[in-house]
């Protein structure tokens, strides 16, 4: 036995790729019909054309999730072709490092507007529908840096915890129209974004490295193991759970201290 998502329509941002796209898949295997948006056209095309070459059922909408009205507009060609929208993931993100001294008023701006303005437009925009037609779930792709900060990334802190209280009033709003929110946390996850950062450093292997140890499983988690905790959320075996925020860390919070603790703090032999 386990939870299908047969026949529903499912809209995921950021879907051309890493997280975004290992969910589109995973919502599709369970039997949705993945409406993927990206702005990233060669991506997503790319990614679709796999999905649809193993038998999946899902399309392509090229979106900038910071404008409101390419989000609307994805939207209402997806429901033209698939059918009112029933499940949303709202994931796409990006990151621009900076801390309180050195951030620009255009990274900062850049941030919020898509990862928080982004998330609020599609949600609304999704909301209205599943009003409409009796109900549906909204998953958000946060992080751990919803509930906790890392140095110099000034906004990409503030835009992951604005999406938790985001998450929040929606499941309180919206839960009258029997539309479930929820945020998942991932720790540290393999995707395209990760690489990139790494390869900021000299030596991007050893970040990564560096970055698997942060977790108390010891290793970086993959795209699937976010992506089977968003269809989860999604389906109704999470249906007493709303406005949650799960952590899908690897344990990486689970340390007083951190990990640093294992490696040497008082009291930890290891
Ligand atoms: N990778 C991690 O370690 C990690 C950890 C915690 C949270 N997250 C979050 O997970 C989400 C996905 O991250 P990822 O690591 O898969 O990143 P990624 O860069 O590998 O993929 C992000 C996708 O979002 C798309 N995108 C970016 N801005 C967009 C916009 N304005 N409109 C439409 N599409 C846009 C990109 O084109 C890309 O296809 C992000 O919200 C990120 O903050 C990632």
């Amino acid at each position: 036995m386990g939870f299908r998502l047969d026949g529903k329509t499912a809209v995921v941002t950021g879907g051309a790729m890493g997280i975004g796209e290992a969910t589109a898949r995973v919502l599709a295997e369970l039997g949705a019909r993945v409406a993927v948006l990206d702005r990233d056209v060669q991506h997503g095309q790319k990614t679709v054309a796999e999905f649809v070459s193993a038998g999946l059922d899902a399309k392509f909408y090229v979106c900038d999730v910071s404008d409101r009205a390419q989000v609307e507009a994805a939207f209402a060609a997806a429901e033209k072709d698939y059918g009112p929208v029933k499940l949303l993931v709202s994931n796409a993100g990006m990151q621009r490092y900076g801390n309180l001294l050195t951030q620009t008023d255009a990274e900062w701006e850049e941030t919020l507007r898509i990862h928080v303005n982004g998330c609020f437009y599609a949600s609304q925009t999704a909301a209205k529908s599943m009003k409409q037609t009796g109900g549906g779930n909204i998953v958000v792709v946060g992080s751990v840096q919803s509930l906790t900060a890392v140095s110099n990334s000034l906004a990409y802190v503030t835009a992951k915890h604005a999406l938790l209280g985001l998450v929040r009033s929606i499941a309180l709003d919206c839960a009258p129209f029997n539309i479930r929110a929820n945020c998942v946390l991932p720790g540290a996850i393999l995707t395209p974004a990760l690489r990139w950062s790494a390869s900021l450093s000299p030596d991007p292997e050893k970040v990564l490295e560096t970055c698997g140890r942060m977790h108390a499983l010891r290793r970086l988690g993959q795209p699937e193991e976010v992506a089977r905790a968003v269809a989860f959320l999604l389906s109704d075996w999470a249906s007493f759970i709303t406005g949650a925020g799960l952590l899908v860390d690897g344990g990486m919070l689970v340390p007083t201290g951190g990990m640093g603790f294992a490696e040497g703090g008082t009291g930890a032999e290891v």
